[in-house]
């Protein structure tokens, strides 16, 4: 691939910012967007099994709903912030991403409707479930299929934009131009790994949960021992095969001895004792964050490196400096949603904590963080919508 065709393709308007920002953003973003894919994936798909032993078993039937919960949310928020990694994607790596989403843009169509028809069933799952134990089985299983569709799909894309030594071949297999939007490209190795790391996600979600309800006395002492120590076999064994997926993966690109590689075995390393051991769930869930990031900077460190090679090093990327843009971006981001996140994670901790209802209006952190989401929000609105206007105005009168 001559690297005049990948320049070409940029934006001439340039970055607005400094090209690492928007790397460093990715990595950070792409981490949390994966780590609720994977407790998705885990929580729906244990879920499906504990489905039939909920009739059977106590413990299973006061489990089941709250993996089918913990799952239901999780595919929100893995949408939402799965946005921020894709805009941060096209900011800097605008010619793989949009020659990818051209190649296979038939399966783009397909991925966003797929999201909607999985999580529709999701949905109606949950409520086969919540009227029956035991119900909603087939739907759920329909369901699991569909949202694992799409994250092959989301693969496909991520592939599809690392590989542009074959893009003409795609495009034109053969001499002839092939405009189906159906070219699909499977990793399989990688997508082994990506997907097997739901399995020690959701094994610590369970130690966490587990621990989570021990302070509460309307949960059996049994039901927690048995919760924590099914995390604990699900993080051991995930972690096992997760390693090995990932060693079969640096092994084919030739990346094993590269030293976030490295890091990134002696990350599992200690996360599989800890897990193992289970003495405090919620610094593995640290420890399990630092190893996200790290797998996270490994997915970059490939495609920049290949990029580079080819002559496009996006540090090159012409910067076409808007400090209020920027600006307003961070505030929103830290400032908003900094504090809109604690707010939300703030009452969810504590409606866990208490027996029986939790009245928020009589917690004052609760009540405080509440009230400044709301005057954040509110202030956040006026200066976006009014700066919008007055910018399209100031341009257009
Ligand atoms: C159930 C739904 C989804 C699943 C299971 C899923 C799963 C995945 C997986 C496994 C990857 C990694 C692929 C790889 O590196 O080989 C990925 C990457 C990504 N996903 Fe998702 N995803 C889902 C929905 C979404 C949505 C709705 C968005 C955007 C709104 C999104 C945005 C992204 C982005 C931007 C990447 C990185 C692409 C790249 O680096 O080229 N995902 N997703």
């Amino acid at each position: 691939m001559d690297a005049s065709v990948l320049l070409a393709l940029r934006d001439p308007a340039g970055v607005p910012f400094y090209p690492v920002v928007f790397q460093a953003l990715y990595i950070l973003t792409w981490a949390l967007h994966a780590a609720f894919v994977l407790l998705s994936l885990g929580a729906m798909g244990l879920s499906l099994y504990g489905t039939m032993q909920q009739k059977n078993s106590p413990y299973w039937a006061m489990l089941t709903p709250h993996l089918i919960q913990t799952g239901k949310i999780s595919v929100s928020i893995l949408i939402v912030l799965g946005v921020a990694p894709l805009l941060f994607t096209q900011v800097i790596y605008d010619p793989n991403w949009y020659v990818a989403n051209t190649l296979s843009g038939m399966f783009v169509f397909i991925f966003i409707y797929a999201l909607v028809i999985g999580y529709i069933m999701y949905y109606w799952y949950y409520y086969a479930n919540k009227a029956k134990p035991g119900g909603g089985k087939l739907i759920g299983f329909i369901s699991f299929a569909i949202l694992v569709f799409a994250g092959i799909l989301m693969h496909n894309f991520a592939v599809t934009s690392i590989m542009p030594n074959e893009w003409m071949e795609m495009y034109a297999p053969n001499g002839v131009v092939d405009n189906s939007g159906l070219t699909f490209n499977v990793d399989i190795i990688r997508l082994v790994f990506m997907v097997s790391l739901s399995i020690p996600v959701v094994g610590i979600f369970l130690q966490n949960y587990s621990r989570f309800l021990s302070a509460r006395e309307d949960f059996e002492k049994g039901y927690i021992e048995y919760t924590a120590a099914l995390g604990t076999k699900f993080t051991v064994v995930g972690l096992i095969i997760s390693a090995v997926a990932f060693v079969g993966w640096m092994l084919q690109i030739g990346y094993l001895f590269n030293p976030l590689s490295l890091a990134i075995i002696a990350g599992v390393v200690v996360l599989l004792l800890m897990g193992y051991k289970n003495s405090n769930s919620y610094v593995t869930t640290i420890v399990l964050v630092i190893v996200a990031l790290l797998i996270s900077g490994m997915r970059e460190l490939i495609r920049f490196n290949l990029m580079n090679g080819l002559g496009y090093n996006i540090y090159d990327y012409p910067v076409n400096l808007e400090i209020p843009t920027i600006t307003m971006f961070l505030l929103t981001f830290l400032i908003m949603g900094g504090i809109g996140v604690a707010y939300i994670l703030t009452m969810a901790w504590k409606v866990g904590k208490t027996p029986g209802v939790f009245d928020a209006s009589k917690d004052k952190w609760v009540t405080k963080l509440g009230n400044y989401t709301l005057s954040i929000m509110v202030a956040w609105m006026v200066i976006y919508f009014g700066w919008g206007m007055f910018i399209l105005f100031n341009n257009t009168l």
